[in-house]
């Protein structure tokens, strides 16, 4: 018999950052919510119970536990003294489980070879697709539990985790299985999305007079193969396509997003990261959930996707701005522009190999705060909040009764020193799914 579930209180927080009410954009997104000084935060079976003055939350939790035959005193407290208690971070983009590393890049292009030229010639994500192919599933495995502990040391709770470095049916479908048992292990919470139209793989570009021909023949191969058997086995929870000039087409990825829908899927977008593409356009014609990076949009994309945003479920930016950072590029996501269009935004890290090698989503927000201009509340609404919206989770990225009990207590006495501190470890607490997993004593 297992033991019965003790609870957890959280008290004695310098702040407390709700975020609640739900996806905000707008003037909404630089509103953390912030509850009256002697809040506590009260869970119990992974749920949050609640969010109230010290003594009512202890009352709560005592009624909660009297509830389900446990004693009302059986209970844990995280002291949060002085710190900043806010909800597990959200992070809505990552291409978690990848073979193989990819630093011999950085001096290539600091001698001037772009990204999509290494990516033309071979390189980039293909290399890395050579060294996921040969990895074994023990290794995969591995790898993500090594990078999803280090996500969870800097407060992220759930992870998105993107497949796209198999390229063909049986590896994406490994990876989207390796990316399921990673969730079912926790503590981290882990959603995959199939990006089986990350790139045309060697294979299919070898058997092709062009790469014209071969795109095409790899998305029918997508489309027909792919999709059906990633629907079929259920094992993710939308589809993704790399809608960029030079890699796949709005056209293209029309065709496979509607195909997925068609399927029961949801669908999203990496979309105009480098260059205006239509990717943005397309997002907003579909109602993705999200369209990601966003580097470069047309203006005429950043208008649909403020025309989008008054829908009862708008698309979410999802902004990547570790990734310019890294690539070395000028290039600045318009993340001001998109607030001030109404555009719910949202922040991720884009772990990956080749452009983002960062497990760190705090940093993702310092750099959206140093480089794009944000508050340091709108990249926590983006990195809590926003991010669950952008992957269609209304149970989490608050502090309220009902959420799951997915709580950070950091080292800072108010959120908005979290993207001050850039690089820094500052997470004491991490509370993921009701367990206690991370305690730093100070
Ligand atoms: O989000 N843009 C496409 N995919 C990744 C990079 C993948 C890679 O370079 O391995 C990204 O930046
Ligand atoms: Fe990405």
């Amino acid at each position: 018999m297992s033991a019965a579930p003790r609870g957890i209180l959280v008290t004695g927080a310098a702040e407390v950052a709700t975020l609640a009410g739900g996806l905000r954009r707008g003037g909404a997104q630089d509103d953390p919510a912030i509850a009256p000084l002697g809040t506590a935060v009260a869970c119990l079976g992974g749920l949050i119970v609640a969010v109230a003055a010290e003594p009512e939350a202890r009352d709560a939790l005592a009624a909660a536990l009297a509830a389900i035959g446990a004693s009302p005193d059986a209970y844990d407290v995280v002291d949060a003294t002085g710190g900043t208690v806010t909800p597990g971070l959200v992070d809505p983009h990552t291409h978690l489980l990848f073979g193989g590393t990819r630093e011999a890049e950085v001096p290539l292009r600091q001698r001037g070879a772009s990204y999509l030229e290494i990516l033309a010639a071979g390189g980039g994500i293909l290399s890395t697709v050579a060294s996921t192919r040969a990895a074994s599933d023990q290794e995969l495995l591995a790898h993500g539990r090594r990078w999803l502990n280090e996500m969870l040391r800097h407060g992220a709770t759930t992870v998105e985790a993107k497949s796209g470095y198999g390229l063909d049916t049986a590896t994406e479908l490994r990876l989207l299985a390796i990316a399921g048992r990673l969730a079912a292990e926790g503590p981290v919470d882990v959603i995959p999305t199939f990006l089986g139209a990350h790139a045309v793989p060697s294979e299919v570009r070898a058997a092709h007079p062009d790469i014209a021909a071969a795109t095409e023949a790899y998305v029918s191969t997508v489309i027909a193969e792919q999709l059906p058997a990633v629907a079929a086995q259920g094992v993710a929870w939308s589809v993704d396509v790399f809608c960029e000039t030079g890699v796949f087409s709005p056209d293209q990825a029309r065709r496979i997003l509607r195909a997925a829908r068609d399927l029961g899927l949801e669908v999203r977008l990496h979309a105009d990261e480098m260059a205006p593409s239509g990717a943005a356009e397309l997002a907003a014609e579909l109602g993705a959930l999200s369209a990601d990076h966003l580097g470069s949009p047309s203006p005429a994309g950043i208008a649909a996707l403020a025309a989008a945003s008054g829908r009862a479920r708008p698309v979410v930016a999802v902004l990547l701005p570790t990734v310019p950072w890294f690539l070395g590029q000028d290039l600045r996501e318009p993340a001001r522009e998109l607030v001030e269009a109404g555009v719910p935004v949202a922040i991720g890290t884009d772990f990956n190999p080749g452009t983002s090698p960062v497990p760190n989503l705090p940093l993702a927000m310092s750099v959206a705060v140093l480089r794009l201009g944000l508050t340091p509340t709108e990249v926590l609404v983006a990195a809590t909040v926003n991010a669950a919206a952008a992957l269609g989770l209304a149970d989490r990225g608050s502090l309220e009764p009902g959420r799951r009990a997915d709580i950070v207590v950091w080292d800072v006495p108010t959120h908005a020193q979290l993207p001050y501190w850039a690089g820094a470890d500052l997470a004491r607490v991490v509370i993921a799914g009701g367990k206690q997993i991370l305690v730093r004593t100070r």
